[in-house]
């Protein structure tokens, strides 16, 4: 028996995941951890800043290298992808060969951090260093990882100043959006949020 619970809203079973069940928009950043061998790169879209301040979190699954390194390394990057790298971010997703390596990432051209041992992907429009602020494990599988960051740098194509309209900046280097569970955008069109009158934050 379907439940509704009130006109066309319909009530979803908890019992598994909701996610999958409709779109939401999430931003999508290549995370970049130091490994054994050299440098890893994973994608992640459940990331955002933790607060209005300079902290970052992400939530991953200690399974996968990127947690392990960071719990080892004590810290990580992240790029901010372009639309155009697409592809190339998605395989930073690629599978593992038997020997552990993720040949994948060679196609993804880096370079590297100025703070922290890490790398960043070319390209890409904006580059955190991060060190870990705290790790909290325990939200089923998965765990968030949070890290302050002591290091920024941005494409001159991507930044705000006051001579350029915003806008216009977004048109002419639009911003990926990850619409999960499958789905992307390339957002090049924008509105002035409509703030209400005396608005503070
Ligand atoms: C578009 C996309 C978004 C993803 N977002 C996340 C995420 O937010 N958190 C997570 O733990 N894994 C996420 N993943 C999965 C991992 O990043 C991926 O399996 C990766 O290969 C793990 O690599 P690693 O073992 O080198 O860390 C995502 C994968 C894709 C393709």
């Amino acid at each position: 028996m379907q439940k509704y619970l009130h006109n066309h809203i319909r009530t979803l079973e908890t019992d598994l995941p909701i996610w999958e069940r409709f779109f939401t928009v999430a931003p999508l950043v290549l995370i970049g951890t130091k490994d054994n061998a050299g440098y890893d790169l994973a994608p992640k879209h459940m990331a955002i800043p933790m607060g209005w301040e300079n902290y970052f979190g992400f939530v991953c699954a200690p399974r996968h290298r990127t947690y392990q390194n960071i719990r080892r390394e004590g810290a990580f990057t992240v790029s901010y992808p372009r639309p155009t790298q697409l592809v190339l971010t998605s395989l930073a997703a690629a599978p593992r060969c038997g020997d552990d390596t993720k040949p994948s990432l060679l196609a993804l051209p880096t370079f590297p951090a100025s703070q922290v041992d890490g790398i960043f992907v070319e390209e890409a429009y904006i580059f955190l260093e991060c060190t870990v602020e705290r790790i909290i494990d325990g939200f089923g599988v998965n765990s968030l990882i949070t890290g302050r960051i002591i290091a920024a740098h941005a494409h001159q194509d991507a930044l705000r100043t006051s001579e350029r309209d915003d806008q216009e900046l977004i048109h002419t280097a639009p911003l990926l959006a990850y619409l999960y569970p499958s789905r992307i955008a390339n957002i090049g069109d924008s509105y002035s949020f409509p703030f209400p009158l005396d608005f503070t934050r």
